[in-house]
């Protein structure tokens, strides 16, 4: 039996979608623990792509996946999800955790008025609901997956929450009425369509851990966008490090055996916020280009930049990370050289820790450290010793400043085109 946790360590859209599909050929169950429909995690299997932003991306190797109770869900969005899957021949083994908290009309009127009403100090949100969802679990006014199961409990919730958030939408002069029938009657068929996958799913894991099954738990985003330890405010609102799996799925902390920190080549940040390394020359263009860096759920264009190690380093002392799996290495190639930020400079002191505050971040220098690039990649090449020889010593270099040894190299974004190190 093994445990095996993926995260993102960086600003998200890593690809973990394609690694976690990767690793689930040997797992029983995979665990989405935090996060919601701002995920969107992109599978692709010779010419089918599948994009998916709530279903563990383990279904489509037709492994159980569990929504836990550290996820954030729009029912609306998760059924269009599973219909879509299942027109595609895909039925998803779908189990979703009872105590999973909702994502409620009302949280994406929010979502959108709070970042109208901060203007250019926006923070670039996905605007679905995420940040006022969380808050109101946090501030005990949720809606859980069970209360969608019974009206009466439901029609309780509502008499109590929708009189709040009216007052908070009429503040922001929204001029929108929640009709509580209608909430009441659509959340309550969503309820009666979903009440098939709803359970107790932390005792569905302990009980698959007690039969030596295996688990893979799918982060979403990345360490950069945790709420503790990403770039404060400019975050999302959910626990991304390792911890967050442990509460976000309802298992213990010590039953995690293998904790694998994708990290993409270079660096990508959707959204506002600082980014120390961002080129906003032909470079970054070209990164943005080749590396098809277009939002999976926003379709925003991607911020790119060089691979940052000052944050790479951050994500491995969060989170413990035992093994890396570097992805995108072929979007490198003809390069004629290749940047890595290996520590910043912070008004005239080098420093090689990610400061608190953002006001340091924004003015952080970068300091570099300058490869050979090389010309390309074969997408058939298996072995990390058949990839050029610059290539290596870029994958090298990154293993011996963050101790940690890389486990997997990505070197396009089907299946195949995976290098198991
Ligand atoms: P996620 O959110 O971490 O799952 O990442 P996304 O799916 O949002 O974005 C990653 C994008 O890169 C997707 O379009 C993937 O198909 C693609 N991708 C993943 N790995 C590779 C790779 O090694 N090379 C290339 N060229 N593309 C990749
Ligand atoms: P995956 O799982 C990249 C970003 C948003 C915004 C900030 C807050 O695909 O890597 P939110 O809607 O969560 O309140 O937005 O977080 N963000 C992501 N960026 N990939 C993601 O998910 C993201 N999920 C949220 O762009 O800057
Ligand atoms: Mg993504």
């Amino acid at each position: 039996m093994t445990v095996t946790l993926v995260i993102g360590t960086q600003w998200g859209d890593e690809g973990k979608g394609k690694v976690v599909d990767y690793y689930s050929k040997n797992a029983d169950y995979v665990v989405r623990f935090q996060g919601g429909n701002n995920a969107g995690h992109t599978i692709k299997v010779g010419e089918e792509v599948y994009k998916l932003h709530v279903v563990p991306s383990g279904v489509i190797q037709g492994k159980t996946g569990i929504i836990g109770n550290g996820v954030v869900i729009d029912p609306d969005i998760l059924l269009q999800e599973i219909d879509e899957l299942i027109q595609r021949g895909k039925k998803p083994k779908l189990l979703i955790s009872d105590r999973a908290n909702i994502i409620m009309p009302y949280h994406k009127i929010l979502d959108g008025a709070e970042e109208q009403y901060l203007g250019d100090k926006k923070i670039g949100t996905t605007k679905r609901g995420i940040g006022p969802c969380y808050s109101d679990k946090v501030a005990r006014n949720g809606i859980r997956a069970i209360d969608l199961t019974n009206e009466d409990r439901l029609k309780k919730l509502l008499d109590r929450i929708l009189p709040l958030k009216q007052k908070l939408i009429d503040i922001y002069g929204i001029k929108t009425t929640l009709e509580q029938k209608e909430i009441l009657k659509t959340y309550s068929a969503y309820g009666k369509r979903l009440q098939e996958y709803i359970t107790a799913t932390h005792l569905e894991l302990y009980n698959a851990m007690q039969k030596k099954k295996n688990i893979l738990l799918e982060g979403a985003q990345g360490t950069m966008l945790d709420v503790e330890f990403g770039t404060y405010p400019f975050t999302t609102s959910s626990h991304v490090i390792a911890g967050g799996s442990s509460i976000g799925a309802g298992i213990g902390p010590r039953t995690i055996d293998e904790i694998i920190g994708i990290v993409k080549a270079y660096t990508t940040r959707v959204g506002e916020g600082p980014f120390p390394t961002e080129l906003l020359d032909k470079t970054g263009q070209h990164l943005q280009k080749v590396g098809h860096e277009i939002g999976t759920t926003t379709s925003r264009p991607r911020r790119c930049g060089w691979l940052d190690l000052v944050i790479i380093r951050h994500s491995c002392i969060l989170s413990g990370i035992t093994k890396l799996a570097i992805t995108k290495l072929d979007v490198l190639n003809s390069l004629p050289e290749i940047k890595v930020c290996t520590h910043y400079n912070l008004n005239g002191k080098k420093i090689d820790y990610f400061p608190a505050s953002i006001d340091d971040v924004a003015v952080c220098k970068p300091v570099y450290k300058t490869f050979k690039g090389w010309d390309t990649i074969d997408s058939k090449t298996s072995s990390f010793f058949a990839l050029p020889k610059e290539a290596q010593t870029y994958l090298r270099f990154i293993e011996k400043e963050t101790t940690v040894p890389i486990e997997l190299v990505s070197i396009g974004p089907g299946r195949s085109e995976t290098i198991d190190v």
